[in-house]
């Protein structure tokens, strides 16, 4: 099984990956972890997309379908995997589908995570993250149990430098302008599952459960 996880920041792609994760073994790929993993790595194509991230903006089609060819093409992506995160255009829906054609892979479900823009303000506004292993926390719902410390890994636990009230508008607006155009795309290729991510994260998996079930994807 191959998954997209489409949504606005903060709407839940990362925390879906993780109890997807727990059920179907699937690869996660967050384009968001591995720029950030480049940008601490200081490699040059971290220092390229810091510069947009800190803005809020996009990192260029060009730099991000190379990055994730990359990383399809790793033996671990051949048995299924969860891009979380990309495509976050049309040209990158359009690069995908080529990429998948010369493998013989395709998309078996788009899961579009629903939450209004005000829970999105209010949990971007609570995350933390570890600084070491990228481990994700709510101060609010989720907090380490040690303060400012990671459960996991024992790092220090920060706020992202997008996560400030500022450029988290930036964002909203860049994906209602250059992501929110791939519901339609997808609808259209009739793969789209729409999954409320307003309530607990429980009931987000049970309607991807149901989904995928009535779509005959799992058993
Ligand atoms: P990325 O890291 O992917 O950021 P994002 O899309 O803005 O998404 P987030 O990581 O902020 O949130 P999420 O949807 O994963 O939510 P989470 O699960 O953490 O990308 C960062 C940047 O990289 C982009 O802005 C861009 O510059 C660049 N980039 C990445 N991909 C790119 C691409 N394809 N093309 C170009 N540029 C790209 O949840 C948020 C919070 O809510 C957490 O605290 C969580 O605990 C909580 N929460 C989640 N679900 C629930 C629930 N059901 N109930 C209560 N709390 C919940």
């Amino acid at each position: 099984m191959n998954f997209i996880l489409l949504g606005a920041p903060g709407s839940g792609k990362g925390t879906v990956a993780e109890a997807l994760n727990k059920s179907f073994g699937l690869t996660h790929i967050s384009t968001g972890d591995l720029f950030r993993m480049n940008i601490g790595n200081c490699t040059e194509l971290g220092q390229k997309a810091k510069a947009f991230i800190d803005k809020g903006d996009l990192v260029p089609d060009d730099i991000t379908v190379a990055m994730v060819k990359g990383r399809l093409s790793d033996k671990d992506c051949l048995s299924g995997f969860m891009l979380d995160g990309f495509p976050r255009t049309i040209p990158q829906a359009e690069a995908l589908e080529t990429m998948l054609q010369l493998t013989g892979q395709k998309i078996d479900a788009v899961i579009n995570l629903q939450v209004s823009d005000a829970v999105i303000i209010r949990r971007i506004s609570d995350r933390r993250v570890c600084k070491e292993c990228g481990a994700t926390y709510s101060i609010s719902f989720n907090p380490p149990l040690k303060e400012d410390h990671c459960d996991v890994c024992d790092g220090l636990i920060v706020q992202r430098a997008d996560d400030m009230p500022d450029t988290v508008l930036t964002r909203l607006a860049t994906y209602a302008r250059k992501t929110k155009p791939l519901v339609d795309y997808y609808a259209g290729k009739g793969i789209l599952m729409t999954v409320d991510n307003e309530m607990g994260i429980g009931f987000a998996m049970r309607q991807i459960q149901d989904e995928l079930k009535s779509k005959n994807i799992i058993n």
